[in-house]
């Protein structure tokens, strides 16, 4: 089988498409044929190397998100048939309950294999339905950023009628925000750094759109349209964009702290937050049960994922350079 294979992390350079023999699913497991994968910004941190001891160094299979058909069911599986359309959870070990270290310490594409190949094996458990509206493309657009975004709008945010989201940029985990803030009866502020985007962010229910590029002062902008300032924010600039994201925020609301596109560190004006009485809540993605609650809601309300362009496995390094260029609007895809 085909595999996408970074023998050693650091550069895109060491990224090779390869051969490997087909892998067999053991006990409790199953073997998916891979049909497609999207891709996150965390694939531009890893196959870099900066995750540090989290992540493989070396023989690293990159991306966390794919999806695919079951091919092959190992002895004692029985919640599976052949051909059952799955996509996989990033977290293998965190199927329930609140995050532990145990838990978050196997993920794929980082320290797990991942899904840039042909055929991978599963446990039972670690598989998910791809729910039946959706192709392998937008099925594998879900298990990092939809959930994540999930987590911070629904999980942990609890939004609902009535309040109001700000989300950052137009990249996988701020549409999926977008589209969950929305589903779930609240209005949206939405950022980015270009005037098309803004009218594709408009298109896609953003009830107004501030350009973070040539409005640096957008967090005051923001309270323009909402005077008492917006209930959440999913922050996934990071260092840059705190303040702002802080001076956007009611009193007493939460920054769902995400990303770090626009740096990793941030001196924080903390009279601030003590005055608003606000809250940073982090997230690592979630759990799956949550993504199955996720899915649900999903096939419900029938949402698609914004996808972007789609590439072929043997282009990884073009699409992940494509992502890198931030040129994207949603999910950039992977055909396998
Ligand atoms: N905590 C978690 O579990 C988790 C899960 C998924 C992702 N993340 C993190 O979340 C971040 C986004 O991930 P992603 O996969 O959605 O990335 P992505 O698809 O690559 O999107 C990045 C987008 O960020 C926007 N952006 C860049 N600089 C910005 C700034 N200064 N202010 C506002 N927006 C800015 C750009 O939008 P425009 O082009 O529209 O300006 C860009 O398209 C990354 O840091 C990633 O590591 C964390």
């Amino acid at each position: 089988m085909k595999v996408a294979w970074v023998e050693t992390v650091g550069s895109l350079d060491n990224l090779k498409l390869v051969e490997r023999p087909e892998p067999r699913p053991g006990r409790g497991e199953v073997l998916v044929r891979l049909r497609a994968a999207s891709l996150n910004y965390r694939d531009l941190v890893t196959t870099a190397g900066g995750y540090g001891s989290h992540q493989r160094r070396e023989n690293l299979i990159p991306l966390s998100d794919g999806a695919g058909e079951i091919a092959a069911l190992g002895d004692g599986v029985t919640a599976w048939k052949m051909g059952d359309r799955v996509t996989g959870h990033i977290f293998p070990k965190w199927l329930t309950g609140p995050p532990t270290e145990a838990r978050l310490s196997a993920s794929l594409g980082g320290s797990a294999d991942g899904v840039a190949c042909e055929y991978r094996v599963f446990g039972e458990n670690e598989i998910l339905r791809v729910p039946d509206h959706l192709s392998f493309a937008e099925g594998a657009a879900l298990p990092c950023a939809a959930l994540t975004a999930w987590v911070s709008v629904i999980a942990q945010g609890q939004v609902g009628p009535g309040q109001t989201v700000l989300t950052q940029g137009t990249g996988g985990v701020s549409l999926f925000a977008l589209q969950f803030a929305k589903m779930a009866g609240a209005a949206v502020v939405a950022t980015s750094s270009n005037t098309e985007k803004l009218e594709r962010l408009r298109a896609l229910g953003a009830n107004y759109v501030i350009n973070y590029k040539s409005d640096p002062d957008w967090g005051r902008t923001a309270l323009k349209f909402v005077p008492h300032g917006v209930d959440l924010v999913v922050d996934i600039g990071g260092g840059e964009t705190i303040s702002q994201s802080l001076r956007a925020l009611r009193m007493g609301g939460t920054i769902s702290v995400i990303g770090v596109v626009a740096g990793a560190r941030h001196d924080l004006n903390v009279p601030v937050l003590i005055l608003k009485n606000a809250r940073l809540q982090g997230a690592s993605a979630g759990n799956r049960d949550q993504f199955a609650a996720m899915l649900a809601a999903i096939a419900q309300y029938q949402l698609r994922p914004v996808l972007d362009r789609t590439f072929p496995l043997a282009d990884l390094r073009a699409a992940l350079e494509h992502l890198k260029s931030g040129r994207h609007v949603g999910k950039v895809c992977i055909a396998i």
